[in-house]
């Protein structure tokens, strides 16, 4: 398994590629890797003849300079990680310096108001951070296919605006949230949870899954009142917000219509450690 840290050692060996009409898949991580990237890894190789894992923490995404210095971060772990997969990836790990230049800066982008809300709304400059990342990424990479977990959704349906609004030749496949036996959702983040935090934390992924019970029969914000005072049991965990929204565009649902898909979206912390997850209602 080759790493390569040099923007121009990749564009090379993806121009090869490109030479040779093979489809290029490509898996963009911020590293700390755990079961769950693993599975987009696996979905890019079924779907692709060769694949690029992304490992790159980016800076310009953090609307907290605490939570960048905290993120955490094991190159070294995450190249053995890597390593039962072979020769079937190219691991890219790059500087700020070689992804952004001199200029380690966020551009503007308007997502039409999918990035307003929620992680937007929390964040403020997370989505520009995440838009700028990409571009950057993409440009280098030149993938066919990108793959994206949906534990961060809003993300998923922001960047699927981007390559719309880029024009870029990418398609983009929404992978599933893989979730631990006790149903937390998989992250990076879980990681830096306490021992009690990590015993608690599945208490987010109970909660929803019995919200979802509550659909359709109570409207959208008296599960979200319902969830409030569940939060409210809890010591250790910190609801920031809790959300129903259509799943297309994100807008907050005030009734529940026909022919349209909602999800519950909430964010959690545990102590200092902000944790995201979501379900699909319908
Ligand atoms: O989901 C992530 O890990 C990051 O937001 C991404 C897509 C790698 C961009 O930095």
């Amino acid at each position: 398994m080759q790493v390569f840290t040099k923007r121009h050692q990749l564009e090379s060996q993806v121009a090869n590629w490109h030479k040779n009409n093979l489809k290029i898949g490509y898996v963009p991580t911020m590293g700390a890797l755990h079961a769950g990237h693993a599975s987009l890894v696996e979905q890019a190789i079924a779907q692709c003849d060769r694949v690029v894992v992304g490992i790159f923490v980016n800076p310009t995404q953090f609307n907290n300079q605490e939570d960048l210095e905290k993120y955490p971060r094991d190159i070294e772990g995450d190249v053995d990680f890597l390593k039962p997969f072979g020769e079937s990836i190219i691991v890219f790990n790059p500087s700020a310096r070689e992804v952004y230049g001199n200029h380690v800066k966020s551009m503007h982008f308007d997502f039409a108001g999918l990035e307003d809300k929620m992680e937007g709304k929390f964040r403020p400059g997370h989505f520009d951070g995440v838009g700028t990342v990409l571009k950057h990424l993409f440009e280098i990479v030149r993938p066919d296919k990108a793959f994206f977990g949906e534990k961060d959704f809003q993300q998923l349906q922001i960047v699927k605006k981007l390559v719309e609004i880029e024009n870029l030749d990418i398609d983009i496949v929404p992978c599933p949230i893989s979730r631990a036996d006790d149903g937390l959702a998989l992250s990076s983040r879980n990681k830096r949870l306490t021992e009690q935090e990590r015993t608690e934390a599945p208490f987010i992924f109970k909660t929803l899954a019995e919200a979802k019970k509550l659909y359709p029969a109570n409207a959208p914000t008296a599960i979200k009142q319902w969830v409030e005072q569940e939060f409210e049991k809890s010591k250790i965990l910190q609801l920031e917000y809790i959300e129903i929204a259509d799943e297309d565009t994100l807008e907050t649902a005030t009734s529940f219509e026909e022919n349209h898909t909602y999800r519950a979206f909430i964010a959690v912390f545990a102590g200092d450690v902000r944790l995201i997850d979501n379900l699909r209602l319908n």
